[in-house]
């Protein structure tokens, strides 16, 4: 394996997860920079580095600096860098690749699609990777880093990056946000949200084999006014969740028409 020194630039979720596995995989770990030192100190604990919160005490010798802040931050940052040819990435699933171009000549994205909190330990072998660089070098450079997290490295464009963060935000942010709801409805009864796991459990293990739009069940599939009316009245007083509600029945029906005229 070619072992790379790396920077850090940002100590949350992602910069965890990623120093963490690019350390066991034997990259040096040169330094961690975060604005707020005591988080790029206890990152920089973890992987046997050293921690800066002063861009003018940046390492400019490493082999690729990756930009794990948050979004809006990313090009700012980018523009303070002054990196030369030293290869810079960032993490995101949205920003396009240009956002780097005022922090170095050579600059691409590294996008794990997964949901990273420091406290969940993640598999990243089972992590797709999708990388982009600004020339065929870069890319490269970078493609052999990623190769070093996971076996699924894909090269992409900005553009369907874009439509998968996109279609992260529909799986992955907005059914947890439905999860949060559903346990809120059945704490006002004293029901624990345990009594939910089996049924999450049965839906995620239908759609990893089969298409979603084939798995659907329920009142609004089969068309059940009266039972939805039932839950709409259970909805008084909460006019967003009854909002939502409508929403999705009226898109589940919609589409159960259009799949059978098809
Ligand atoms: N979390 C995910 O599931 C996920 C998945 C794939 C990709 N990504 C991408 O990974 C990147 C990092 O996301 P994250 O979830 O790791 O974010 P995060 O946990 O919120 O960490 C953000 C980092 O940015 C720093 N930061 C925030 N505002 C700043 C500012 N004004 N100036 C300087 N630093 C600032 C924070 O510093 P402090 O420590 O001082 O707050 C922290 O180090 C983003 O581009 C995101 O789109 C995230």
């Amino acid at each position: 394996m070619d072992r790379q020194s790396i920077v850090f630039l940002g100590s949350g979720n992602v910069a965890h997860h990623l120093a963490t596995h690019l350390h066991e995989a034997g990259h040096t770990i040169r330094q961690v920079y975060s604005r707020t030192l005591i988080h790029a100190q206890a990152l920089a604990a973890m992987v046997g580095s050293t921690a800066i919160d002063d861009l003018s005490h940046l390492d400019k010798e490493a082999d690729i600096y990756i930009m794990v802040l948050a979004d809006d931050q990313v090009q700012p940052v980018a523009e303070q860098l002054d990196l030369g040819d030293r290869v810079l990435v960032h993490t995101s699933g949205s920003l396009p690749e240009s956002v780097l171009a005022g922090g170095s000549s050579n600059y691409g994205v590294l996008y794990p699609l997964q949901t990273f909190t420091q406290s969940k330990p993640v598999d990243f072998s089972k992590i797709p990777v999708f990388i982009q660089g600004n020339n065929a070098a870069t890319l490269e450079k970078i493609r052999k880093i990623a190769a070093t997290l996971s076996p699924a490295v894909h090269h992409i464009t900005d553009e369907k990056r874009l439509h998968l963060h996109l279609a992260a935000v529909f799986v992955n942010n907005f059914p947890n946000q439905l999860y949060a709801i559903a346990a809120n409805i059945l704490s006002r009864q004293d029901l624990p949200f345990d009594l939910l796991r089996p049924l999450i459990d049965e839906t995620t293990a239908k759609v990893s084999t089969g298409q979603p739009a084939d798995q659907q069940t329920g009142p609004a599939k089969r068309g059940d006014q009266g039972v939805m009316e039932q839950h709409l009245a259970l909805l008084e007083g909460h006019e967003d969740y009854r909002e939502l509600y409508r929403l999705f029945s009226r898109i589940i029906q919609s589409e159960a028409v259009s799949k059978g005229s098809e």
